[in-house]
């Protein structure tokens, strides 16, 4: 009994001595920076090492004698990618890790609605963290430069405002699972053409005003913990390591306090990246600068591994440099993998696609309509490939392995019958491959044609569900497009279909715009995205009139390449010469171009119609203290109820340096009754809104003067101008 006793007391006072014992590090009340401080004191030099470098491909380093997890990495960014092979870029296989697919952020970006992007965010963080996952590899946010760029359709268009405003609610979504976003790729990786060595010159006014404010509002507004650096080059060195933009912008300037990881494979040199701001490197799969290949290497030796240890060991770097990556990759596996309040998520099916559904329904942009929309008719016949396929596949890293997508021709028969629904293959693509281009015969082509064309004669309605399709050359990693056309025949099949059936709608599904001469042939034209799960559902119910269209362009589609900015300078400008690419149009990118140089688009930045008409009221503004707030009266004017986007763009009148005719500084998006007028409010703060960044003196500066204030439903859609003494 005594023995008992005495043991009891021994095992109890081992138990408080145990809690006295706890870890500053490891107890979450204690402020997250003595929590660092702690770890770091307890740490090897190696194990600090090892914090910065990959241990698998989508699993970086932790402290395992000291319990500290590594982080669980996954793309991103429009569901939570399969489960891939320890160091292959191959599924390994599981059976639990289906997703929902999300519309593409362009599809995002086109609802002009933040609270879709929160949505968004909140719905695919749950999933990630129920899948375990620590950091998402995204959102992406570079600028639509060329709409040859194979990756737009991870991006959120052309303009800074739209693609900073959207982004900011998708990354708090995210984080509020207690799993971080990567936003990426930072910075100027506008294309995919050389895109593992291209070096970018631009100048610094159009690094500021156009390529890095969704940054700067990820890091800023969004709060985000992690950043991926690019492929490309900036200014001679790889953006992935480059101290101008990651220590002295992002970290310094923007006040940055989370990791820095690198793209896959995009470190190339140790010391830059121990000095250029890198923190976390992935994807070194071998080293040739050491003869080591791909199938011997092992993942100390990436460039942050054991060579910087040895640096560091020889006093050739001094251990501070360790300590400031480390003390940023314990801040985020604190943040995400270590945090008490991470949520446990969910993989809910029905209610992501529900999420994913009402995205798909507001972003989908109707570009035209010569009152062929809504369908009446009863005979209807769906023609073309993109009716069929699963668009989730391919394209690169955004692939996924779906729980469901339904495609347009299953929503359709679902919702008219498959007796008043007939298909017609109408193009092929080549095999499914997003490495490889394969090629179809031209009789193929031909009589596919033929056969659509002779089942349209007897349709009310012909839908060609087409576009482009995440193969090679379609909307894909590390291959841009070759030309501006819609590829595999489709523009002789839709001018063919036209001749012989007057309603005729096109459904586009793309990241980028593509030429459209045979629009004026056509009843109407549908900018449908890459939708995700619901495809096919959110098709159908822009078709119907279920739902009444509201998404606007996040980008211009011109009439044809060379009206695009980055195409008018030739070749320097686009793609480079393999080793430079010049922005040579600087900061007239997208509409910023065609509305200073007078060219006008097919499809203006903005443009979106409806089912239904708004009409402006006076617009009237009033100064309060240093902000400004434009309040115009929208009525809807038809007989069903829909969503209008307001739109404020400001020009300066006598500017003194280049500028654009206007940039869009506001946007409201706003659901109208018929009949009913909304007063929608736009808030402009002058001393920003109308600054440009001044390159003598490395300031945003508003000049005093007169500026004008464009209250517009797209940028080539202007209802109303004011003028503005500041
Ligand atoms: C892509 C990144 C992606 C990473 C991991 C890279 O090739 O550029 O966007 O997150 O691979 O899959």
């Amino acid at each position: 009994m005594k023995r008992t006793i005495a043991i009891s007391l021994l095992s109890l006072l081992v138990t408080l001595f145990a809690g006295a014992q706890t870890a500053v590090y490891e107890d979450a009340s204690q402020p997250l920076e003595r929590r660092i401080d702690d770890a770091l004191s307890r740490m090897t030099l190696q194990e600090k090492v090892g914090l910065c470098h990959a241990w698998g491909k989508f699993y970086s380093g932790g402290v395992p004698r000291l319990g500290i997890p590594g982080l669980w990495m996954s793309d991103g960014p429009h569901g939570v990618r399969a489960e891939m092979d320890w160091n292959e870029w191959r599924n390994a296989g599981w059976t639990t890790d289906s997703c929902t697919a999300f519309p593409s952020l362009t599809c995002l970006a086109a609802t002009w609605n933040p609270q879709m992007a929160e949505r968004y965010g909140r719905a695919i963080g749950e999933e990630a963290a129920y899948r375990g996952k620590n950091v998402l590899l995204g959102p992406g946010v570079n600028i639509y430069r060329t709409p040859l760029n194979g990756r737009n359709f991870e991006y959120m268009g052309e303009d800074p405002v739209l693609s900073a405003t959207m982004c900011v609610p998708y990354i708090q979504g995210v984080q509020s699972q207690g799993v971080a976003c990567c936003v990426k790729h930072y910075a100027l990786n506008n294309q995919e053409t050389h895109r593992w060595h291209i070096n970018v010159e631009c100048s610094e006014r159009a690094l500021r005003e156009l390529y890095l404010p969704a940054f700067r509002a990820a890091v800023e507004r969004g709060k985000v913990w992690s950043l991926m650096g690019a492929y490309n080059k900036i200014r001679g060195t790889h953006a992935s390591h480059n101290a101008y933009t990651l220590n002295e912008i992002l970290k310094k300037e923007w006040g940055f306090d989370g990791a820095v990881v690198s793209d896959w494979d995009a470190t190339h040199n140790m010391r830059e990246a121990a000095l250029g701001g890198l923190d976390i490197e992935m994807g070194t799969s071998q080293r040739r600068d050491k003869g080591i290949s791909a199938k011997d290497f092992t993942f100390d030796e990436s460039y942050l591994g054991n060579d910087f240890l040895a640096a560091l060991q020889r006093g050739e770097l001094p251990e501070s440099v360790v300590d400031e990556k480390a003390r940023r990759v314990l801040r985020l596996i604190f943040r995400t993998a270590m945090n008490p309040n991470r949520k446990h998520g969910n993989q809910d099916y029905a209610a992501h696609s529900a999420v994913a559904r009402q995205i798909a329904d507001e972003g989908i942009v109707l570009l035209q309509n010569r009152k062929a929309l809504p369908l009446k008719g009863h005979r209807l016949l769906i023609v073309g490939d993109n009716a069929v396929r699963k668009l989730t596949e391919g394209g690169g890293s955004s692939e996924l392995k779906v729980q469901h997508e339904t495609s347009v021709l299953a929503a359709m028969q679902a919702e008219f019958g498959a007796d008043r629904v007939k298909f017609a293959q109408g193009y092929l693509p080549g095999r499914n491959d997003y490495e490889r281009e394969h090629s179809v015969a031209q009789h193929v082509t031909d009589s596919l044609r033929e056969q659509a064309v002779s089942m349209a004669r007897e349709a009310d309605y012909v839908i060609v569900v087409g576009g482009l399709n995440k193969n090679k050359f379609q909307d894909t990693e590390d291959a841009d497009r070759k030309t501006y056309d819609l590829p595999f025949g489709q523009p002789e099949l839709i001018e063919a279909l036209a001749r012989v059936n007057k309603n005729i709608v096109v459904v586009l599904m793309s990241g980028n715009a593509v030429a459209m001469p045979w629009a004026d042939r056509v009843g109407a034209v549908l900018q449908a995205w890459y939708l995700g799960s619901e495809t096919g559902p959110a098709v159908v119910d822009v078709l119907t009139g279920r739902v009444n269209p509201s998404g606007r362009l996040p980008f211009s589609i011109p009439v044809k390449l060379e009206d695009c900015a980055a195409h008018s300078f030739g070749a320097e400008a686009y793609p480079g010469d393999g080793k430079t690419v010049m922005y040579k149009e600087d900061v007239l990118v997208g509409y910023r171009w065609h509305d200073t140089k007078h060219i006008a688009p097919r499809f203006p930045f903005g443009h979106g119609l409806s089912y239904t008409t708004f009409r402006y009221g006076k617009a009237t503004v009033q100064k309060q203290g240093d902000d400004i707030t434009v309040t115009v009266p929208v009525k809807n004017t038809g007989s069903v109820a829909g969503k209008e986007v307001v739109q404020l763009y400001v020009g300066e009148d006598r500017p003194t340096v280049l500028r654009p005719q206007k940039e869009l500084k506001a946007f409201q998006k706003v659901l109208i009754e018929p009949g009913e007028t909304q007063n929608v409010t736009l808030r402009l703060t002058p001393s920003e809104d109308f600054a440009f960044y001044d390159e003598s003196s490395r300031s945003w500066q508003a000049n005093r003067g007169t500026y004008t204030l464009y209250i517009g439903a797209s940028s080539g859609d202007i209802r109303q101008q004011l003028k503005f003494n500041f």
